[in-house]
């Protein structure tokens, strides 16, 4: 092993490499690899951890780059955690506390993860970058992309919201609306992509760049002063990497001596697409979740219909080591969270941000948690880019009368005011 503190371990079988930038698969056995962190190096830099960070780039020493010059960054990160008892609804939810993601620069925490595999790019000379999404990674990585000076190029499934394609095209980004649901048919073609053209896979996940698990893993360390003491957090899982990432983030807490226990994770799924529900349930194997597409796969909560989750089995390891569970619920149960949260809170999330809030219900109704211990909802993604998905709350065309309209123009323009 080099002097350098960082190297890679396969998540599957634990194989460790020196770090390269460019190694993404372990050479054993194909698993997916993590950056890991030298013991020296973490409790060197714990400090960090105990101060108040208002970006996520103030972990930098925790990252692969050298200086806070080389990066390019419009914020991500440094989002607040709001109790829960502010609000009116905290009668129903006693000891939440809520991590607002959607204060990220394009809505989602995917911004933790496109903003270091944009810069990490753009150092090594890509022009271009593309990604497959359901439409948060893809606004993400067009936003990131124009910062970093960067082409990109989303591969987008059927489904993915009109709202967040015109975000794309904002960012000046392409995106390529495919006739598809099928996420190993977007991976296959991003790869055929960056193959022919050199463009930088940035696909989250971390079988594409270890960078998929760094950036959301401040996640975890912004949350030290409520992990100090017990507790449990809900956050909704598509892919797996987010799940991976706030456990990654705790076990290095772990090793620096920050905190003593993991927080129990809970991984939020919509029952019509649960892969990680059910590879948790039937202790499945990595090459069985990988290999294993689940079937007539759909939901509302669009970011998270991911029939083949390539972090799942790290997610599903996260769970397990921290004693924390999968969870499956219905769309309207999502529907019904998100509609909650907006209204009991005034945090507006699209339904895959409100999967965590339905998890943290359906646990607590089940008895799977204990309605006294604290619990932190991770609150994924924001409404605004969803629209859509409230388009049935709204009772009526237009608030006000037609007479009384027609009063209050008439007052206007008697006023001069037209
Ligand atoms: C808002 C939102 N929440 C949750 C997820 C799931 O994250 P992961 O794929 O890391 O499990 C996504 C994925 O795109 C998302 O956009
Ligand atoms: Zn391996």
């Amino acid at each position: 092993m080099s002097d350098y503190p960082f190297y890679l371990r396969c998540s599957v079988c634990q194989e460790k490499y020196d770090y390269a930038w460019d190694i993404n698969r372990c050479r054993k056995c194909s698993g997916p690899l993590w950056i890991e962190i030298e013991d020296e190096k973490l409790k060197k830099e714990s400090n960090i951890i105990k101060s108040r960070n208002r970006s996520m780039w103030d972990y930098l020493p925790f990252f692969p780059f050298e200086s806070q010059n080389e990066i390019i960054s419009l914020g991500e990160g440094g989002t607040p955690l709001l109790p829960v008892s502010n609000f009116p609804f905290s009668s129903s939810l006693k000891n939440v506390l809520i991590k607002d993601e959607t204060r990220n620069p394009t809505g989602s925490f995917k911004d933790r993860q496109t903003a270091p595999y944009c810069n990490l790019a753009r150092k090594h000379g890509f022009g271009s970058i593309v990604t497959m999404s359901s439409g948060n990674v893809a606004v993400s990585l067009a936003c990131h992309a124009a910062a970093n000076g960067l082409r990109s190029y989303e591969l987008l499934p059927d489904w993915t919201p009109p709202e967040k394609i015109s975000m794309m095209e904002a960012y000046g980004g392409v995106p390529l609306r495919t006739k598809t649901t099928s996420s190993e048919m977007l991976y296959l073609m991003s790869e055929k992509i960056c193959e022919k053209f050199h463009f930088y896979n940035g696909i989250t996940a971390a079988i594409y760049s270890p960078m998929n698990i760094i950036g959301s893993k401040t996640i975890a360390y912004e949350l030290y002063d409520v992990l100090k003491d017990h507790c449990n957090i809900f956050i909704a899982s598509g892919g797996g990497g987010g799940v991976t990432a706030l456990y990654h983030g705790a076990e290095e807490m772990m090793r620096m001596g920050l905190i003593h226990r993991f927080p129990r994770i809970f991984s939020v799924q919509p029952s019509g697409c649960s892969p990680i529900y059910v590879a948790w349930r039937n202790n499945l194997s990595y090459e069985e979740i990988i290999s294993k597409r689940f079937q007539n796969c759909n939901s509302v909560a669009t970011p998270l219909a991911d029939d083949i989750p390539l972090d799942g089995y790290s997610a599903v390891t996260a769970l397990k080591k921290t004693g924390g569970m999968a969870l499956a619920v219905s769309d309207q149960e999502i529907l019904d969270a998100q509609r909650l949260l907006s209204r009991g809170t005034g945090i507006f999330p699209e339904p895959a941000g409100a999967a965590s809030i339905a998890g943290m219900i359906s646990a607590r109704d089940n008895g799977y948690i204990d309605p006294s211990e604290r619990s932190i909802i991770v609150v994924t993604g924001s409404g605004m880019k969803n629209i859509e998905s409230i388009k049935s709350w709204s009772q009526q065309e237009i608030g006000v009368e037609n007479e009384e309209l027609t009063k209050i123009k008439k007052l206007l323009v008697e006023a001069g005011l037209n």
